[in-house]
């Protein structure tokens, strides 16, 4: 509070309690602005051209000399005392406002952090993983070819014949054919499964071998809940001096118990594929219902999870080693195949489709 100016008024107005009634008003109002805008409000009324402090110039000029020197001195004190009250509430408000917007925004240093959401493995990548792993503890190492692949490696080399139904135009993907109707070894395709893997190998290498091979596989399917034109597969094969079908079931007895669990069976039923003789198909037993039937093994109690066989003398005369000499055995599956079964999802797009709902539940 400005003490000059306000003793000065005091004095002044002792004449005039009108004025004196005027200052304290002015006084109360400013005290009772509550924000800048109303302080504003506040000054314009009484400091503005119509405001009650301007109101006491007016009409000064046609008063005796001795009235206007009072008159224009209480004016003046007003309108000082105001200005500096005014000025005063302004950081008052301000200070205020300051110190709610610190108490507003304050941290509080004390509570846990904020965790970021952690990404994890595609449930896919997971069980390619997985696989991998079992069969890398077993010693086999992991190897990878290509996804554009030439027809000799996905076909003519596993014994694959021209005319064998698999390759017809509506399994394989061609990216280039020499000639549109007759099969040759160079036509390039995406390939449609894991086993040129297996040639390319041999081709290159020698026996003892053991290999583990996952990767992706195209053909030409209709997107479904069991079909998917792209999709994983992963391949493994042993070729070495006396390597026999037992080894190939014990082997596969191994790998099964360890994704599936220690309780589980292995069984081979006849099957044919071009490139290994004899073929079977590998079924598990259920781990849902450990064989009594269920709905996930459709009352069989088996699940079937992959191909395999004994390599076929064919394909080792394709890369040059002695079929008297090498016996080897071969296995591929279907990746989502095997998620499926072991994590209870019935619809293969759901890998596809990334709905955060769904990958987030593994
Ligand atoms: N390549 C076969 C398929 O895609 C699976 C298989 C691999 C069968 C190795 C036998 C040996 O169905």
């Amino acid at each position: 509070m400005d003490e000059n100016s306000m003793n000065e008024i005091e004095q002044l107005t002792q004449e005039r309690p009108e004025l004196a009634a005027l200052a304290r008003e002015s006084l109360d109002a400013i005290e009772a602005a509550g924000t800048p805008a109303e302080l504003e409000e506040t000054r314009v009324r009484l400091l503005g051209k119509k405001g009650s402090i301007a109101a006491v110039f007016k009409g000064l000029g046609s008063l005796p000399p001795e009235e206007k020197r009072t008159l224009g001195q209480i004016g003046n004190a007003l309108r000082t005392l105001a200005e500096s009250e005014l000025t005063a509430r302004a950081a008052r408000l301000k200070d205020a406002e300051t110190k709610e917007r610190l108490l507003r925004e304050a941290t509080d240093v004390t509570l846990p952090g904020r965790r970021l959401p952690q990404g994890h493995d595609h449930l896919l990548a997971r069980v390619i993983d997985d696989v991998t792993d079992i069969f890398v503890s077993l010693g086999y190492k992991v190897v990878a070819g290509p996804e554009v692949e030439l027809d000799f490696y996905n076909f003519e080399a596993l014994n694959t014949p021209p005319h064998h139904p698999a390759r017809s135009l509506q399994d394989t993907l061609y990216v280039r054919r020499s000639d549109p109707v007759s099969d040759d070894p160079k036509d390039i395709l995406l390939r449609t499964h894991t086993s040129p893997v297996q040639v390319r190998v041999m081709e290159s290498e020698r026996p003892p071998l053991y290999v583990i091979s996952p990767g992706k596989a195209y053909r030409k399917d209709e997107i479904d809940a069991t079909h998917s034109p792209v999709f994983h597969q992963v391949e493994g094969f042993a070729v070495s001096e006396d390597i026999t079908m037992g080894d190939l079931k014990g082997t596969l007895e191994v790998f099964a118990r360890k994704l599936f669990g220690e309780e589980r069976a292995v069984r081979f039923r006849p099957h044919f594929f071009p490139f290994t003789e004899p073929s079977a198909e590998v079924d598990v037993s259920c781990f849902v219902c450990a064989g009594g039937g269920c709905s996930l093994c459709k009352g069989v109690g088996w699940l079937e999870i992959m191909g395999c066989g004994m390599i076929d003398p064919a394909v080792f005369s394709h890369v040059g080693y002695d079929p008297e000499k090498y016996t080897g055995f071969a296995f591929g599956g279907g990746v989502e195949r095997i998620a499926m079964l072991k994590y209870g999802v019935d619809d293969m797009r759901v890998f596809f489709e990334n709905d955060m709902r769904f990958l987030r539940q593994f």
